[in-house]
């Protein structure tokens, strides 16, 4: 995989959104896979900003799936992931809403809502960019520490750190729902290009263990490591704790020609 360490989490969002753009401009049905949580915010940031000035590309014919949602919130709900990546994205790009998918967390049969979404996403073609955060615990989508490697969109509980970290976007802890249905790591490693993203010091312990600690279930990003195209894009301080910085920066200035990620 590929490790960029960038001296700020701004300079990790411009590149992240150069490859977006990029595949976008070359390929302007692409299907991306959009990951909610404060990580990839400055990218789609980024990437509002440069489509309101008019240098972005058109959005128009793309299709978006997200990785997870709460099980138990209506999609209308401030803190449901669909409502948060209209919020945070979409509603500012010209992407047609009906090309924004998300599993269905309001589901009646929960199972057969995650079978669903990964025949939605085979449909479409396959995710060709996937844009993705980590949690502290090592977290990939809502795959918490122990997911089968090879697992499917389904529904999981969530583990008591999880929902702890996620409290700050809730009136109350109690309010964070439980249960999830959440892309599995399987149904993730068959996107085209997987994008992580991570910023400061509490993401260090996590993205030092998902880039060179065992490939394993109790750190569910290791899985990254079996992808053909990986790329991790982290600030000084999440890169804090990797032991190869130095390998990963001079790999990093020395790609020439600078193609992208
Ligand atoms: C969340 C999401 C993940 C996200 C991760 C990190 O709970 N389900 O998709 O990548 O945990 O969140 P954040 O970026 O807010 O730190």
């Amino acid at each position: 995989m590929e490790v960029v360490l960038t001296a700020s989490s701004e300079g990790a969002a411009r590149l992240l959104a150069d490859a977006i753009e990029a595949l976008v401009r070359r390929r302007p049905d692409a299907v991306l896979g959009l990951a909610t949580g404060s990580s990839p915010l400055l990218t789609y940031r980024e990437l509002v900003d440069r489509h309101r000035r008019g240098s972005g590309p058109s959005y128009a014919r793309v299709r978006a799936f997200l990785l997870d949602e709460y099980v138990g919130l209506p999609g209308s709900h401030p803190q449901s992931y669909r409502a948060t990546i209209e919020r945070d994205l979409t509603s500012h790009l010209d992407i047609d809403p009906r090309n924004v998918h998300a599993p269905d967390g309001a589901a009646e049969d929960l199972a057969d809502a995650g079978r669903h979404y990964d025949a939605a996403i085979a449909a479409a073609g396959g995710v060709d960019l996937q844009v993705l955060g980590i949690g502290t615990d090592g977290h990939l989508a809502f795959n918490e520490p122990g997911s089968s490697l090879a697992s499917r969109t389904r529904l999981k509980t969530l583990t008591s750190r999880t929902r702890e970290d996620n409290s700050r976007f809730f009136a109350r802890p109690d309010d964070v729902p439980r249960h999830v249905l959440t892309q599995g790591l399987g149904t993730i490693l068959e996107a085209g290009h997987l994008a992580l993203v991570a910023s400061g010091h509490s993401k260090s312990g996590a993205v030092a263990a998902a880039v060179e600690g065992p490939l394993t279930a109790s750190c569910p990003a290791s899985v990254l490591q079996l992808h053909p195209h990986a790329t991790v894009l982290v600030d000084e301080e999440a890169g804090s704790q990797l032991q190869r910085r130095d390998y990963y920066r001079e790999t990093y200035e020395d790609k020439p020609p600078w193609q992208g990620l």
